[in-house]
């Protein structure tokens, strides 16, 4: 056994100068970290190295073809009325049918986006694509997209995102990533939606296709080495407890488990067990059109309603700021009523909230860019202005960004 050499006087007074010397090497680390703060105490401590980054060019795209609320009365059950007061749409624009894609939309807005940015779309150097319309059951629309721009060559990583109404801010979240790390300089994040494809145009969907409509967006995320700009904070935020109140579960490979597993039986017309496959697509599900989106609204609306004041709080609260700093918030465009009822909430003003679903309805992914590059080049989004986006929707995920422009 090793003889101790010290005494107790001898370890008690060297235990202290170590715990010394830590102080002063603490100390003088967070002189450094506070030195070289970038806005906010909380990151400057955190990710003292890291790099900020910035919306450098946005576009978006919406098809020719208008669909105003009268036009739907022609073939289903509804109204203007009922529609302009539930939910404050008066159209919204469908793409063209074998000539138009969630990718092809998609790709029209990146290059807008990429021109403002002052990039070529070979100098992407990373796709986030957000849809839950994909052309494409697999592979995602990120690979498609990189093919109808004509970018292969570079083969470039491409991710898709699924996460509904929130895909965009989740994505811009990953892109924010990834820039400040260093690890990339030019990341395309695109929100791209085709709905009208795969919609219920018949009275018994009319709760959830009087709401949709086709679109995109895109944005190109840079560093920048200015201290006083960029995307200061992203949260997100999920909970799958009521993943069916919204949701497109057919076609699928479920086989109803989960509807099992919450106690409802749903008959899918699965065939006897001893069969193969068939399971994704049943003839049932064809003839009682089981296959397109279902929403529980009122119950999404509550949600709704509740989780964005929260998100945009939480958000303002990381980089110490408050809803009076807001110079723009970028609501997801769900329905007018949750807009104006979060604006209410926050104690905001008609001109810190842009609102444009009263002409393009409910694009899910695509609907924050598309109104965020609208604001912008309304001239209402400028150099210095604090930007709120906030998202909620399927899932149930929701998310917010705060951006200094
Ligand atoms: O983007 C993702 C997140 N999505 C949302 O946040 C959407 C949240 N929810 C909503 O926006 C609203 O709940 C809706 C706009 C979807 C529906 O409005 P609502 O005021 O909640 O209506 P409801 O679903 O409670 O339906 C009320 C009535 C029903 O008739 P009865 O049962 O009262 O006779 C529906 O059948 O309205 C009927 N209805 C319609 N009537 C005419 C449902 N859709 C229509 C329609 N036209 N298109």
């Amino acid at each position: 056994m090793q003889k101790n050499l010290l005494s107790h006087k001898q370890s008690f007074y060297l235990t202290f100068a170590n715990f010394a010397h830590c102080l002063l090497v603490l100390k003088a680390l967070s002189f450094y970290l506070f030195q070289n703060q970038i806005s906010h105490p909380y990151h400057a401590f955190t990710y003292p190295h890291m790099k900020r980054s910035k919306i450098a060019g946005i576009g978006y795209y919406v098809p020719e073809r208008t669909v105003t609320n009268n036009e739907l009365t022609g073939i289903m059950e509804t109204t203007d009325e009922w529609i302009q007061e539930r939910t404050g749409i008066q159209e919204r624009h469908y793409g063209k049918k074998h000539l138009e894609t969630t990718t092809s939309m998609g790709a029209i807005a990146t290059r807008i986006a990429c021109e403002r940015a002052g990039i070529g779309l070979e100098e992407i150097d990373f796709i986030i694509f957000a849809t839950l319309s994909p052309d494409y059951y697999f592979p995602g629309c990120g690979v498609l997209l990189q093919r109808e721009l004509g970018i292969t060559h570079r083969e470039v990583g491409a991710l898709d995102v699924r996460n509904q109404c929130s895909g965009f801010l989740y994505a811009l979240s990953i892109a924010d990533q990834f820039v400040k790390t260093g690890m990339y300089k030019n990341v395309l994040v695109v929100g791209s939606e085709m709905h009208s494809m795969g919609l219920d145009f018949s009275t018994r969907g009319r709760n959830v296709t009087v709401i949709f409509g086709d679109g995109a967006g895109a944005a190109v995320v840079q560093p920048t080495d200015d201290p006083q700009r960029g995307i200061l904070t992203t949260k997100l935020h999920s909970n799958g407890t009521y993943a069916e109140k919204l949701a497109f579960i057919n076609p699928g490979s479920h086989g109803g488990y989960h509807f099992k597993k919450l106690g409802e039986e749903v008959d899918f017309g699965y065939p006897p067990e001893d069969t193969y496959g068939e399971i994704f697509l049943t003839p049932k599900m064809k003839e009682e059109g089981l296959y397109y989106p279902n929403m529980e609204g009122q119950f999404v609306f509550k949600m709704a309603v509740q989780k964005f004041p929260e998100v945009i709080r939480e958000a303002l609260s990381e980089v110490g700021l408050t809803t009076a700093d807001i110079s723009m918030l970028i609501p997801h465009q769900a329905n007018l009523r949750i807009s104006q009822f979060v604006q209410k909430t926050l104690g905001l003003s008609d001109d810190q909230v842009w609102n444009n679903i009263q002409k393009y309805g409910n694009t899910t992914a695509a609907s924050v860019p598309i109104a965020l590059t609208e604001a912008w080049e309304a001239g209402k989004i400028k150099e210095g202005d604090l930007v709120c986006l906030a998202a909620f929707g399927s899932g149930f995920t929701w998310a917010s960004a705060l951006i200094r422009w």
